[in-house]
């Protein structure tokens, strides 16, 4: 509707009488004056509503009525409102409205999610109404910000964005966590992984990413795993790993400063600790090899809860925020056991059992947020590793293909989408970094 102002621009808009087209989230008042807290999508804010002004304005009687009216409206009725916009310095929004007119535009009958506290199952149950609440509509603010600068990272850096398929035959990323369906009589999967075909995407065009959602059939009940996720997966052509870390730590302080600097007001609603992100963006990430991130652990063990953990064994949770709150930003921990890790990835150089791969772990206990490596380019030992893994020769054959015609170094990550929403939030549970989550046990709403 044209002639609509929406709550964020009302800064351009003192001292005129407007009319805003916006939802009542909540209200309160006493006597002759009732506060509305008004959201419209844009923002938050608060007309105010004076009884006298209604008289003036319609006469003793349909003024009252008018008054009556308002001081009965339901949360989450929708509404047109006209106002003058008035500078106030006590509202931290810093603009308020003074109404002259109301008109209700859809009834809102017993809304479920009120301003006490909820339960999370409830919660989750009715997220398609969650949404709007303040906390969520700041986190998926924020999330909004991170694909816009995604975007703007990777074109400005001279990236393709290539569309890898959702139905695959592939299981890059093992065999247990596979969500198979049916293709017109053939078994094939939800992607995991859109990789193979990034790296496809990266001989034809040099440097791609692929961002789009991708499913794990995770069993287990976790703060940190959804079975359907987004993942931004940049693959890159002539390009080592050494460098592929560098445009990791770009690219996330690309993407913590551009929230620090497009959506601060929804780090303040959250009440997220920005000096830390500050500092994040402004020191060095922490690299280590997980040789010395194990021999860290083993050391401090005594000093701490954390399982013990050997040589070999993948890290734990506990393991990873151990590690990189120790260091205090994000850290990559480099070169793991081969035994732990994907087919593809390249060997090490000069010694057998790691491969030349990182995982990026995120402090404060958000751990891991990217995984990525140097892929393998010789065509036997794929094969080989093909086999090793169980996977099948005539399903991979085009993958093989790339180490046949013209195989360069190259290197790639993925970045979990939801868990850098969860960590540049501050969020306690990785549910609320996706509008509608999947889950174990949730595939409603
Ligand atoms: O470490 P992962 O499994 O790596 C890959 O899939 C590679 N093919 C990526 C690449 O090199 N192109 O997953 C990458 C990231 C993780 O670091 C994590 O951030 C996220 O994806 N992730 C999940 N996020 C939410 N729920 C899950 N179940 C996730 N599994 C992985
Ligand atoms: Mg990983």
């Amino acid at each position: 509707m044209k002639d609509l102002v929406s709550i964020i621009d009302v800064k351009d808009h003192v001292g005129e009488e407007i009319k805003i087209g916006a939802w009542v989230a909540d209200k309160s008042g006493k006597g002759k004056l009732q506060f509305l807290q008004l959201r419209d999508g844009t923002a938050y804010f608060q007309a105010v509503v004076f009884k006298p002004n209604m008289i003036e304005k319609f006469g003793e009687e349909a003024g009252v009525e008018k008054f009556t009216e308002i001081k009965h409206l339901a949360q989450e009725t929708s509404v047109i409102v006209t106002g003058v916009v008035k500078e106030d310095s006590r509202s931290k929004f810093g603009y308020e409205l003074d109404v002259t007119d109301l008109e209700v535009v859809g009834g809102s009958v017993d809304y479920p999610i009120t301003p006490k506290e909820h339960g999370t199952d409830f919660l989750m149950d009715n997220r398609h109404l969650w949404l709007r609440s303040r906390k969520q509509h700041a986190i998926m603010l924020v999330r909004n910000e991170i694909i816009c600068a995604t975007y703007e990272f990777y074109n400005a850096n001279g990236f393709v964005k290539i569309d890898s398929p959702i139905l695959t035959g592939s299981a890059p990323e093992g065999t247990t966590e596979l969500f198979e369906t049916d293709y017109f009589g053939h078994p094939a999967f939800l992607s995991q992984t859109g990789q193979l075909y990034a790296e496809a995407g990266a001989m034809a065009f040099g440097k791609v990413f692929t961002f789009g959602p991708t499913f794990r059939a995770e069993k287990s009940k976790t703060r940190r795993h959804l079975t359907e996720f987004w993942m931004i997966e940049p693959e890159m052509a002539f390009t080592t790993h050494e460098e592929s870390l560098d445009i990791q730590e770009a690219y996330v302080k690309h993407l913590i400063k551009s929230v620090l600097e497009n959506q601060r007001h929804a780090l303040e609603t959250l009440e997220r600790d920005i000096d830390l992100l500050e500092k994040y963006v402004n020191e060095p990430f922490k690299r280590v090899t997980y040789d010395d991130a194990i021999e860290l652990l083993q050391k401090e063990e005594a000093n701490n809860d954390y399982d013990h953990i050997e040589w070999g064994d993948d890290f734990g949770s506990p393991h990873e925020t151990f590690v990189s709150n120790y260091y205090g930003v994000p850290t990559f921990i480099i070169n793991y056991p081969k035994a732990i890790k994907a087919f593809y990835m390249k060997p090490h150089p000069t010694r057998e059992d790691v491969v030349i791969c990182a995982d990026l772990i995120a402090p404060e206990g958000y751990g891991e947020i990217i995984g990525g490596s140097e892929r393998a380019t010789d065509y036997d030992y794929l094969v080989e590793k093909v086999k090793e893994f169980g996977l099948s020769e005539e399903e991979y054959s085009w993958y093989l293909d790339l180490r046949k015609f013209g195989s360069v170094p190259h290197s790639g990550f993925g970045l979990g989408l939801e868990r850098v929403v969860t960590f540049i939030t501050g969020n306690q549970h990785i549910r609320e970094a996706i509008p509608f989550p999947r889950m174990l046990g949730r595939i409603r709403p």
